[in-house]
Order: structure tokens, then sequence, then C-alpha cells
């Protein structure tokens, strides 16, 4: 398989790192609302066998709340700690009931967002069920369904002429003029508080696996866009007492915006302009500075991987076979496991395995954080077209 894979070790890993977040109040909030149960952990253990390690669980997303992504967590968090405070509750009775008593106190709130798909339909999915406004901007060629998909919960969906990190800008200020709420998933300097509780909300995800039967990882490897979504997995993991496991963090080559920042080496997060990826999840080119400081004091490594190495795993967790469980996993969601598997299984990727210390005693967890969000994309890839 003809695969470009990347990776860096980070010297700027801070071994006294303490988790940021407390996640516990949100994780009850989650399991107030209707239809919430935990997603499954699914043990590969042919796979594992195949690619000679101990194991490789993943965690399948595309079981969230039906919407086939982990964002509705965020989302959801985010914007009903602000209901809360805007109809005078307090913070610590937050429940998805409370928010119900007040639908005609909240029915004209109007959250905004820009997305490329997921977190979009999480925030209009939130606002259809606490009964508010939602407004949904997606960059230039944003597939259909992507904005079917948003649409179908009664939110207004608009794309723009901007590729991601532009139509941000654009909700922001669409935000400030009309008096909307800007509900975004990344943090730069002056607006932190609502992406912080969205990576908060992300946590859920760790709380589920404390009931599970989780195999302790000695490897996590996350995917990143803004990184919101790695930082917060990376901070949960912190925050329980057992051996920290090894931190990978895995962008796609085309939008590798925390390669690029610590291979300039300044300790400053940089910008990638040109995306260029079909990992739309993943297409982003301006690091969160909440995720940057907590990445890149946590990550051990930083890597990139081409289009080519997801398309090749959604294939194979596809087609699981021997007694794994298959996984419909999306563009942005079989990355890290292919990741794993071209390193593991190609001897061109040798020395990484060496340098991070993958073996037969590696226990390796990853998220699948999407389904097939973009059903032509992925119907065409897994059929071998
Ligand atoms: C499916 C999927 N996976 C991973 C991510 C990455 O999350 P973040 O942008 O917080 O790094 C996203 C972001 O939209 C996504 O949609």
């Amino acid at each position: 398989m003809n695969h470009n894979i990347e990776l860096i070790s980070n010297p700027f890993r801070n071994e006294d790192y303490t988790a940021q977040f407390e996640s516990e109040e949100c994780r009850r909030f989650h399991s107030s609302l209707p239809n919430y149960s935990h997603t499954p952990l699914i043990d590969l253990k042919q796979f594992s066998k195949t690619l000679n390690l101990k194991s490789l669980q993943i965690k399948d997303e595309s079981k969230r709340f039906n919407l086939n992504a982990f964002k509705s967590l965020g989302a959801s968090y985010a914007m009903a700690k602000i209901i809360v405070s805007s109809i005078g509750c307090d913070q610590s009775d937050l429940d998805y009931q409370l928010i119900t008593q007040h639908k005609n106190a909240i029915k004209d709130m109007t959250f905004v967002t820009a997305t490329d798909g997921n977190h979009g339909r999480a925030v209009a999915w939130s606002a259809e069920k606490y009964g508010c406004q939602a407004r949904v901007y997606l960059p230039k060629g944003t597939s259909k369904h992507r904005i079917d998909a948003i649409e179908s919960h009664g939110a207004n969906a608009e794309v723009t002429e901007f590729n991601y990190d532009e139509t941000v800008s654009y909700a922001a200020t669409m935000a400030e003029e009309n008096d909307w709420i800007l509900i975004q998933d990344t943090a730069w300097v002056g607006y932190e508080n609502i992406p912080k509780d969205i990576m908060i909300g992300y946590q859920t995800i760790i709380h589920e696996l404390i009931h599970d039967e989780f195999i302790w990882p000695t490897h996590v490897v996350m995917q990143a866009g803004v990184g919101s979504f790695a930082a917060s997995i990376f901070d949960a993991f912190c925050n329980i007492s057992r051996p920290k496991p090894k931190f990978i963090l895995v962008e796609p080559s085309g939008a590798a915006c925390y390669f690029k920042s610590i291979k300039v080496g300044d300790g400053y997060p940089h910008p990638v302009k040109k995306l260029d990826t079909l990992m739309a999840g993943l297409s982003c080119g301006i690091p969160s500075i909440l995720a940057w400081d907590i990445i890149s004091q946590t990550a051990d490594f930083f890597a990139t991987c081409d289009d080519e190495v997801t398309l090749d795993a959604m294939r194979k967790l596809s087609q699981q076979k021997a007694g794994d469980h298959s996984i419909i996993s999306g563009e942005s969601g079989a990355v890290t496991t292919g990741f794993i598997e071209a390193i593991c299984s190609s001897p061109k990727y040798s020395e990484f395995d060496d340098l991070i210390g993958i073996n037969d005693s590696s226990s390796i967890f990853c998220i699948s954080t999407e389904g097939d969000t973009n059903p032509d994309l992925y119907n065409k890839t897994v059929s071998g077209q």
C-alpha cells in the first residue's frame, strides 16, 4: 500500500502535567438526556493478532445519539450551560428536564456556529431538543448529505464561499452583528469559556470506559482538526490514577497545523493556510489555543497521514472477519486505526514502532469519531470503486 506517514516526538512534553478539567457534572447531565447510552467499545481481537499487538480497542462514536459522530457531547453540554444561566438557575441543577420546563423562555434564543458538518449537526440537534434556534455556516464544497443532516433538525444551514477557518470568522461576525450566541468548538484569545465546556463535554466518552471491560491502554491515538477533541481525551486520561499511556496525535498530511507548529519549534501554535484532505472533520488549519496548551504538554508524538491511510482503514474496519465486529468508520474516524495498522504492518515504518514503543505487549486505544457521515465517499471507498 502506498502510504505516507511522518512522525516526530514532542520536545515540549511536560511530565508534571495535571488534568485541567473536571467533568463529573457533565457526565451526569448527559445521562439525563433522552436516549442517552454508552457507545460500544470494540475489542478487535483478531485484527490485533494480525498486527502483533496485545489489544486494539476502538470506541465506536457512530452510535452516539443516532447522530453518526461524537460531537453532540460537546454542543449539548455547552448550550445547556448557557441556557441554564440565561433562565437564572443554578449550574448545579443542570438537567435536561430543567431545560424543557423553560421552553417558552428560550424559544427565541439563537445559537450560531461554523462547521465541517458534525459539530453543526450537534448544535442543530441540541437546539431542536431544547426548543431554541440554530444557524449553521459551512465551508464551500460541503457535501449535500451533511447539509441535509443539519437541516433535518430544523436548523438554518448556509454554505459559504470560504474554507473552514474563514467560515469560523464569518460565524463569529454574524453572531456579533445579530446578537446570536456563538457556539464554536475552537478557542481563540477572548473566546475560551464555551469551547472549554465543549471540551469538557467530550470527556463523557472516557467516563463511559470505566464501566466497560476496558483494557488499560499503553498507547492512546487520537485524531485532530483544531485539537479540542484530542486535548479533552488526553486530559481525561491524565485525570485517572493509572499509569499514563503514551499519547499520539494524528493529523491529515494536508491539514497538519499541530505537526507544523511542533516542527517550527518555538512553543507557539502556527496555522496552515492551504487545506487539502478528504478528512473533512480534520480539515482545519488553526489550532485551538486551549487545545494547543494541553496537547503541547501531554502528547508524546505527532504524526501525519495521507488520505490513503484512512481510506485503507475504512475498508479494513468495514470488513473485519473471524469473530471481530465490523465498524462503519468515516474518513475522520478511521485515520488513527489506519496509522496503527500501517506502522505495525509495513517494514517501512519499523523505526516508528521502536520510537513509540509499540510491540506485542502494547494495548492500543482509538476512537472512531464518526460513521459514514459522507455516505457517497464511504460507499465508494469500502466497495473499492
Ligand atoms: C469526525 C470527527 N473526528 C474528529 C474531529 C476533530 O475534532 P477537533 O476539531 O476538536 O480536533 C472532528 C471535528 O469536527 C470530527 O468531525
